[in-house]
């Protein structure tokens, strides 16, 4: 039985600001933004979203009633929970207005998290294969203004409906993992942003990715010859670029070529986005699906996904004949062009506003066009809504 993503939906709030611009502002050269880092635009997230509402934005862009009626779990993966005990999961499942029998909770391991969601809902498909789950994977990376980290923050949610018979891909059963205690990031309790060690995390995320991707190779007895495409889990797209370069080396230059030119079209949307933590790697699946003009039915996706921490995976999947299908018609290169760009002053107002500890607070969502919203904090329960 084939098991796999069967729809991927996506979101971002309508606001970014410039990456030259803020180079600018911060006395850098902009091409260590756009080049160094390979950053053009960052989302920025107003107060009146989080990870609730954006899932649930990403969430409805796919679901149909006939999903959710089938649907009997959701996991909802982020570093950026909103509650130290409740699950993201629950508030989703009503705003998204799922029924009561289901399973509803909340996974973490860092940006590694939605892949473990997604494993764990495949496991589940192939015990029960009538069901389908919501695999949520929704974070904002805050590392601080005036910070190394800063031009590679961002925000937004990916919602994957995994399913027997998927449209987009079928999983393959073998995928190769690692996990190791290592401080490369971390965000301790009562912290709104997170702590790094930016060069270090970065080489981890190398070495990390040249274990798992020999054990694949060992596991699978399949080579780089027989993938499509290599996706990564991209925290700025440089690094996905010094993977693939990685990978390529000593391979044939038509290969080279070839992969260099689809992982391109991977990274477009994210170069607009930023980090989204642990739903970056299915931003630049989505990327990839919608920009690529060369991938056909039956081709093998390699992804590697990696969660500071740290874990790692890489595993693979096929493309099904009616991949397109599974976006649901949702033209995410219009949706990305039609947001609105903020100042630096504007981005660095809304990056202080957003509601961490208030206890009471009402928040104005007239600006705010996303179909669900936080209203605000009463005695300290979040007001979500649908407008
Ligand atoms: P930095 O120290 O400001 O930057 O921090 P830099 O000086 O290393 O420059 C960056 C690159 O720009 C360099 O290229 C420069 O040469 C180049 P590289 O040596 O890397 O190839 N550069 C220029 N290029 C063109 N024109 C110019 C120019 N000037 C310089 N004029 C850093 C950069 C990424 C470390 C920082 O932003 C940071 O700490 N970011 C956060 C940490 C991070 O993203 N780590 C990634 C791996 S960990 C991970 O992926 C997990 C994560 O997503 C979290 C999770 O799992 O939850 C983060």
């Amino acid at each position: 039985m084939k098991i796999g993503i069967d729809k991927l939906g996506f979101f971002t709030p309508d606001l970014y600001v410039d990456m030259a611009e803020l180079a600018r502002t911060r006395h850098e050269d902009p091409n260590k933004y756009l080049i160094g880092i390979g950053q053009a635009k960052m989302a920025v997230i107003p107060p009146t979203q989080d990870v609730v509402t954006m899932a649930a934005n990403a969430a409805q862009r796919i679901l149909t009633v006939d999903d959710k009626e089938q649907l009997d779990l959701v996991i909802f993966a982020t570093e950026s929970g909103i509650d130290n005990s409740k699950a993201a999961a629950v508030y989703v499942a009503r705003l998204l207005g799922l029924k009561s029998n289901i399973r509803a909770f909340e996974v973490k391991q860092a940006c590694y998290g939605a892949t473990a969601g997604l494993q764990l809902a495949r496991d589940h498909v192939a015990l029960f294969p009538r069901s389908k789950v919501l695999v949520i994977g929704a974070d904002i990376a805050r590392y601080g203004l005036k910070t190394p980290g800063e031009p590679t923050q961002g925000g937004g949610a990916v919602a994957l409906l995994v399913s027997a018979d998927p449209q987009i891909l079928a999983l393959d059963k073998q995928s190769a993992y690692q996990t190791q205690d290592i401080m490369d990031f971390w965000r301790p309790l009562g912290q709104t942003e997170a702590m790094v060690d930016g060069k270090y995390s970065s080489n981890i995320y190398l070495e990390f990715l040249d274990h798992v991707w020999q054990d694949y190779q060992q596991k699978t007895g399949l080579k780089l010859e027989d993938l499509a495409a290599v996706l990564f889990h991209l925290p700025y797209t440089k690094l996905g670029l010094k993977g693939i370069r990685q990978l390529t080396t000593g391979a044939e230059p038509a290969l080279t070529l070839r992969l260099t030119k689809e992982f391109e079209h991977a990274r477009t949307f994210n170069r607009l986005v930023g980090n989204l933590y642990t739903g970056s790697l299915y931003l630049s699946l989505l990327s990839l699906l919608q920009q690529s003009e060369q991938l056909i039915a039956g081709d093998r996706l390699g992804l590697f996904s990696y969660g500071s921490g740290a874990e790692a995976e890489f595993y693979s999947g096929i493309l099904q004949p009616d991949f397109k299908a599974g976006l649901m018609g949702v033209d995410y290169s219009q949706l990305l062009a039609n947001r609105q760009q903020v100042s630096v002053d504007k981005y660095e107002h809304l990056f202080k506003q957003q509601l961490f500890h208030a206890a009471t607070e009402e928040l104005d969502y007239s600006n705010d066009p996303a179909r669900f919203v936080l209203a605000g904090v009463k005695e300290y329960q979040r007001q979500y809504l649908e407008h």
